[in-house]
């Protein structure tokens, strides 16, 4: 069956928006869509590649745990995967899933509830009682090495107490601050003219993944330094008060454990006999966990903490709800991503009222322009919300909301909030109709739909609108393109503003002679220089400047800001091509044939490439040292032309994107689903249900070392080691 090119686009768009709203939330704490938002993008994906599981290749977010670690840490091999959790948002789906544990178990096991706490998973690893690391999930296989940090918060202990505690416990838990410790902290913020975090998992993440340890020696450097002027013992003061207030805060992070990894410790019979052992151990659980034995239990506890959510100590996003006998545990297994004997129940979000001051419009990186709701401060769901994107004129109009009004706003459990709608009976005539402006507010340029009937209108000046250049220089540095760290909103904003750059195609030839030109990228001259120096941020940015040119293929393309060309359709087009330049060559039809990209992307990228000026952006570029090609694409055909695989559990020595990555660079493709065409399933550890399906088609099976002939010898030698199972 062939894949409709409308759900290939949809799939696309879903996966890239999944994996940038997890860049965002896992890595650098400052989420910009909702959980729900997220969810339902999730739901939407699920669907999708339910209707077509062609698309479920392993690149997918449905495959993986999401989150990634951060390079600012040491990787922590975790001894266990740390898995994500399935969510349910309403009754009939916890219910839907008791189905399948009695489908399986035969009866439905005894279940243990307990609150989903707002915070972020550890993982903490005691040797002969002793703590030995304390690390983030990352991907869930290898996460990120805080044991430093973990050291300066009380709530975990550096040993455990009583004295037949086994040579090694690895302990999962969830770091959080009370709501009271949470807003304080966002006080603080403000009064220190930072931004307030979003949500209370945020500012535990942000406190946690600092590196205190580089702030202290640089603190010492400096004071080491200083010949005691008036501005170094100013600069001392503001390091040291910004160290303090960093310790303190991490002193503040409480911890609650919620499972447990590898242990050395006799077997344990249950989840909830787990907690007791890891309580008198000293550990910190919870005395809201409940144990019992029917579905109508559940409910009443789920109802309870609807009701109640708010008299616990710290932000609540749901229950979990967990089979409690760890041998029924064992039987359910988990996919790769969740176990199966356990779910999260979502609560619905919350509601508050409050003004509608204003409506603002902003102009975004392809030119949409986008009303925003200015509110007046209102306290949602654990923070302190003021604005809310109402997406379109058609959206303000079908919500019906007046500036002025008394309106509706609701958030997610966290995150960015919504408008719902005005609260018409407290009109008192004095609110207005928002107009949507007819000129670009960055520009004056006349604004206009792109084609007709769209309901989002543009500002068509894409070359010079300030906003656009902005958002599009910014882009250029983001995660998912060229990776630029140091060039972020501000920076770019003050490489534009003070004519260093006229558009991103400047951007590769920067000079440190031209930076230093900008007031920015400069800081006071030390005494009795001429010249302003640059800061090490500058110093930084131009150094991943240079390092960006030798970024793959695919990241250039995203860099680009091809309208439709995230990292998803950018890897295929990367794949196919090779090169920036075959793909300005061809034509649409053949752009449109390619397996992830289709007619809507052909069209995107043949329109990119007619404007005069982007094509210079890309020879600029090239001038710069930008590679604009991949090097493998010359080398005959590939190894793993034609070779679908699947890759089920983690195989050593890859994380997930890793043997999906591997695969296709030689020029294969990584699915979701075993089917009769499937030609290798790559077993890992803890395989799921594909295992077993690969068993009963009678598909060759792969342990990692054939995964490893696979990737150095291809199909051939491959299907040689490979098992096949039967029927
Ligand atoms: S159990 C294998 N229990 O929710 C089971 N997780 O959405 C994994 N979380 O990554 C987790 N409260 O960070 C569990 N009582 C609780 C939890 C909890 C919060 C977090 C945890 C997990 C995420 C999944």
């Amino acid at each position: 069956m062939t894949v409709p090119d409308q759900a290939r686009v949809r799939w696309t768009e879903l996966v890239d928006a999944i994996g940038d709203a997890r860049t965002r939330y896992y890595q650098e704490d400052r989420p910009t869509i909702s959980d729900e938002e997220y969810d339902a993008l999730f739901r939407e994906l699920i669907e999708l590649e339910t209707a077509h599981p062609e698309l479920a290749s392993g690149e997918s977010p449905t495959q993986s745990v999401g989150g990634q670690r951060s390079e600012m840490f040491e990787p922590v091999e975790h001894l266990q995967r740390m898995l994500s959790l399935d969510n349910a948002f309403s009754l009939d789906e916890v219910r839907a899933w008791s189905d399948r544990v009695v489908k399986d178990v035969g009866t439905l096991p005894a279940l243990l509830c307990e609150l989903k706490v707002d915070g972020l998973a550890i993982d903490l690893v005691y040797r002969r009682g002793r703590l030995a690391s304390v690390a983030t999930r990352g991907d869930g296989r290898v996460g990120e090495d805080v044991t430093y940090n973990a050291e300066m918060i009380s709530a975990i202990p550096q040993h455990l107490a009583g004295s037949a505690v086994a040579d090694l416990i690895e302990v999962r838990g969830e770091i959080f601050f009370p709501t009271s410790e949470f807003e304080r902290i966002n006080t603080e913020q403000l009064e220190v003219g930072d931004s307030p975090f979003a949500n209370p998992r945020n500012a535990a993440a942000g406190t946690l993944r600092q590196r205190i340890d580089r702030r202290r020696e640089d603190l010492a450097d400096v004071a080491s330094r200083s010949r005691g002027s008036a501005r170094e013992t100013q600069r001392i003061e503001r390091m040291s008060a910004e160290l303090d207030r960093a310790v303190s805060r991490l002193a503040a992070l409480r911890l609650v454990v919620h499972g447990l990894g590898e242990h050395s410790a006799a077997n344990l019979r249950s989840q909830s006999e787990g907690y007791r052992i890891l309580a008198e151990l000293g550990l910190p659980t919870s005395d809201r966990v409940r144990v019992v034995d029917d579905l109508a239990g559940v409910e009443e506890y789920i109802a309870y903490y609807g009701e109640h959510r708010h008299d616990v100590e710290h932000e609540i996003d749901g229950v979990v709800i967990k089979v409690d006998d760890m041998a029924i545990q064992g039987r359910l297994g988990s996919t790769s991503r969740a176990p199966r004997w356990a779910i999260a129940y979502k609560y619905a979000p919350e509601v508050v009222r409050t003004r509608l001051l204003d409506i603002a419009v902003n102009v975004g990186r392809t030119g949409r322009v986008t009303p925003f709701a200015i509110m007046e401060p209102a306290r949602v769901a654990g923070s302190t919300v003021s604005m809310a994107t109402l997406h379109n004129a058609d959206e303000v109009r079908r919500k019906g909301v007046l500036i002025g009004d008394m309106v509706f706003l609701r958030k997610a459990g966290d995150v960015i909030p919504e408008v719902l709608g005005p609260v018409v009976e407290v009109r008192d005539g004095s609110e207005r109709e928002f107009v949507m402006p007819t000129r670009c507010p960055d520009c004056q340029t006349p604004l206009r739909p792109e084609k007709e009937g769209d309901v989002d209108i543009r500002c068509p000046n894409a070359r010079s609108c300030p906003a656009q250049l902005r958002e599009r220089l910014f882009h250029v540095g983001s995660r998912g393109a060229l990776d630029i760290e140091g060039l972020g909103e501000k920076s770019a904003r003050a490489l534009l503003d003070c004519g260093l750059v006229v558009d991103e195609g400047d951007l590769f030839g920067l000079t440190a002679e031209d930076v230093s030109r900008c007031e920015y990228f400069t800081r006071e001259p030390d005494p009795g220089e001429p010249d302003r120096p640059l800061t090490e941020n500058a110093r930084r940015l131009l150094e991943q400047i240079e390092a960006a040119k030798e970024r793959d293929l695919w990241r250039v393309l995203v860099a680009l800001s091809i309208r439709h060309v995230g990292p998803t359709a950018a890897r295929a087009l990367a794949r196919e091509f090779g090169s920036v330049d075959a793909i300005a060559a061809a034509d649409r039809a053949t752009l449109a044939a390619v397996d992830g990209v289709g007619p809507v992307i052909a069209e995107a990228i043949e329109e990119w490439f007619d404007e005069d000026w982007r094509r210079h952006v890309v020879e600029q570029w090239r001038s710069a040292g930008v590679r604009l090609a991949q090097e493998s694409t010359e080398s005959g055909p590939a190894l793993l032309a034609g070779v679908t695989v699947v890759v089920t559990g983690t195989v050593e020595g890859f994380s997930r994107d890793g043997a999906t990555a591997a695969v296709q660079d030689r020029g294969g493709k990584v699915t979701g689903s075993v089917s009769k065409k499937t030609d290798f399933v790559v077993v890992g550890d803890n395989p799921g249900s594909k295992y077993d399906r690969a068993l009963e088609l009678g598909v060759p099976i792969l342990d990692p070392a054939g995964f490893a002939v696979l990737l150095e010898r291809g199909p051939e030698a491959a299907r040689e080691i490979a098992t096949i199972g039967s029927a």
